[in-house]
């Protein structure tokens, strides 16, 4: 049975500041707990479909935070960034507070699907090349793709400084100059690499799919989203069943 847990100790947990900071957002009277202003923050409650307000803002309780973003162009997926500023400047402070990370890393150039955690083991599961997830990017080139380039991408490609064999897994050509590749690698600008090394150009890099989920239609550039239990009991079949 879930035990009841202390308001305090609950805003900690999502990110809303230090315990104290947590504490005087209650006697400040910033937290409403499902709908209703609190006044205790030792106040006992059960978390299961709990939804705070937090300073206006509504706020689902989620033990570990699953995210799907789709990243926008000219943002890095970085705490400290170099040259641009941070995917995560487009998220919400708490998310930052508590430590999430991507799940992977996007080009700074690059546009789609992003997930992001806080969850150590779901990260490591769904990153480490031995579980090789399928993930599928949708490639603008600057020169139309032959059909040649597309053998030459399944059969695998050598790049520079690795000798094992990059492989496409999967290859549609959607229009002249659009390909839909999947890789189930993560290497170093690989599909930039891939489609230099068969004599072509990435004029734009789009992620679409990650494992079987695939991202929402109505996930506009810039905004983010939940997972649900459904959904990461698909990411993780996508890591399973890849690898029967
Ligand atoms: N391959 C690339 O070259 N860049 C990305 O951002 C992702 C995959």
């Amino acid at each position: 049975m879930a035990k009841p847990v202390s308001l305090e100790k609950i805003l900690f947990s999502q990110g809303f500041g230090t315990r104290r900071y947590c504490s005087d957002l209650v006697y400040a009277d910033l937290v409403k707990i499902n709908g209703v202003v609190a006044e205790d923050p030792e106040e006992r409650i059960l978390t299961e479909g709990l939804v705070l307000n937090v300073e206006g803002q509504d706020w689902e309780f989620h033990e570990k935070a699953y995210i799907a973003f789709n990243k926008p162009a000219n943002y890095e997926c970085s705490h400290k960034t170099s040259h641009h500023p941070s995917v995560y400047s487009l998220l919400p402070r708490p998310f930052v507070e508590r430590g999430l990370q991507c799940v992977g890393r996007l080009d700074y150039d690059t546009t789609g699907l992003l997930l992001i955690s806080d969850d150590g083991q779901f990260i490591h599961k769904m990153t480490t090349p031995k579980k090789n997830i399928g993930k599928v990017y949708e490639i603008t080139t600057s020169e139309p793709i032959t059909s040649k380039q597309i053998e030459h991408l399944l059969k695998g490609v050598v790049l520079d400084d690795d000798p094992r064999p990059c492989q496409a897994v999967a290859c549609k050509q959607l229009t002249e100059n659009t390909l839909a590749m999947t890789i189930v690698e993560g290497r170093y600008h690989q599909v930039k690499r891939m489609m230099a090394a068969v004599g072509n150009h990435v004029a734009r890099l789009h992620r679409t799919e990650i494992g079987q989920y695939r991202m929402p239609a109505d996930l506009a550039e810039g905004q983010w989203r939940w997972l649900y239990a459904d959904e990461l009991k698909m990411l993780s079949r996508s890591v399973e069943a890849d690898h029967a």
